[in-house]
C-alpha cells in the first residue's frame, strides 16, 4: 500500500531528512510548520527529486486550539493519510530553567503541542485500524541533568505520552514508534558545548523512515545511544546527583 504521511515541524533538518527518506519510497507527503516559503522550497525540491506529491501548510504547535481544524484540513487534502511524524521541537537555553515564561515554551513546544495534534491524529487512526505515527522524542527525555532537564521533561513526557498512546492503539492496529535521537548535527545544537558521537540529519532521517520496516517500539539513534541510556539511567541517584552533567 502506498503512503501519505503528514510530517509536522517539517522544516527541521531531521524532518527535512525523514521527508526525503519518505518520498524516496514513494511517499506523499503533507509537510507542515510555521515557515510557508520555506516549506514552499522544500517541497518544490522533494516533487522535483522524486516525483512525489507533496503538499504543505502552516502549523504552529503552540496554537494548540487550531489543531483539530489543522488535521481536517489535511484529511481533506490527503484523505489517504497514513501516517504522522511529529518532529517539531524546540530546546531553549539554561534560562528555561530560572525563569518559567521560557520554561513553560520549552514545554508548549515539545510536549503539550505534541500531545494535542497526536491526540487528534489517534482518533483518526484508531477506528480506521491502520495508520502510523512516530514520535520524535529524544535522549535527554531518559534522565533528567542540571544542563537541560526543562527539555528533558518535556521530552520524557512526550516519551511516556507515546508509551501509552501505543498501549491504547495497539488493539487498532495503529503503530506507535517513539524514536530517540543522541546528539544530531542540525541548527538545534550548533555551537554547543560537550556534544560526542554527533550524527548527521541524513543518517538519523533515513532511519526514522527505515524503523517502520521493523518492529521496534522505542527506537534509539543511532543504536548505541540504547546502551549508553541504560548506563546512565542506572547511575544511582546518590552519585548521579554530585556528576555536573
Ligand atoms: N538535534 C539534536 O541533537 C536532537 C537530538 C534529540 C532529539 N531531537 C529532536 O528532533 C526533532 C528535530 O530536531 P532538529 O534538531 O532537526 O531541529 P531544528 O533543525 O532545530 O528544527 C526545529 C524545528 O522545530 C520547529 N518548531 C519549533 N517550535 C515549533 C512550534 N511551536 N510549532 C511548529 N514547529 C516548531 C521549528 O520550526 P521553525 O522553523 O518554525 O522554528 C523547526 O522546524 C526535535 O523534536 C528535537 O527536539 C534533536
Amino acid at each position: 500500500m502506498s503512503e501519505a504521511v503528514l510530517i509536522l515541524g517539517a522544516t527541521s533538518a531531521i524532518a527535512r531528512a525523514t521527508a526525503a527518506a519518505f518520498a524516496a519510497r514513494g511517499a506523499a507527503l503533507y509537510l507542515a510548520s510555521r515557515d510557508l516559503d520555506e516549506l514552499e522550497r522544500i517541497s518544490a525540491d522533494l516533487h522535483l527529486r522524486h516525483g512525489v506529491e507533496v503538499r504543505y501548510g502552516l502549523f504552529d504547535a503552540e496554537a494548540t486550539e487550531t489543531h483539530e481544524a489543522f488535521l481536517q484540513a489535511v484529511i481533506k487534502a490527503m484523505p489517504d493519510l497514513s501516517g504522522v511524524v511529529v518532529a517539531f521541537g524546540y530546546l531553549g537555553d539554561q534560562q528555561a530553567a530560572r525563569d518559567f515564561k521560557l520554561g513553560a515554551k520549552v514545554i508548549a513546544s515539545n510536549f503539550t503541542g505534541a500531545a494535542s495534534i497526536l491526540s487528534y491524529c489517534a482518533n483518526y487512526f484508531e477506528p480506521l485500524k491502520h495508520g502510523f505515527i512516530i514520535g520524535i522524542s529524544s535522549v535527554a527525555g531518559d534522565r533528567g541533568r542540571q544542563s537541560n532537564y526543562v527539555y528533558g521533561a518535556a521530552k520524557g513526557a512526550l516519551s511516556l505520552y507515546l508509551q501509552g498512546l501505543r498501549n491504547r492503539l495497539f488493539a487498532s492496529g495503529v503503530r506507535v514508534i517513539t524514536v530517540k535521537p543522541g546528539f544530531v548535527d542540525t541548527a538545534m545544537t550548533f555551537g554547543l558545548p560537550g556534544l560526542f558521537l554527533v550524527a548527521s540529519p541524513q543518517a538519523i532521517g533515513e532511519r526514522i523512515a527505515r524503523a517502520l520496516d521493523k518492529s521496534a517500539d522505542v527506537v534509539y539513534l543511532p543504536w548505541f545511544w540504547r546502551y549508553i541510556m541504560l548506563i546512565i539511567q542506572h547511575i544511582p541517584e546518590p552519585i548521579f546527583k554530585r556528576l555536573k552533567l
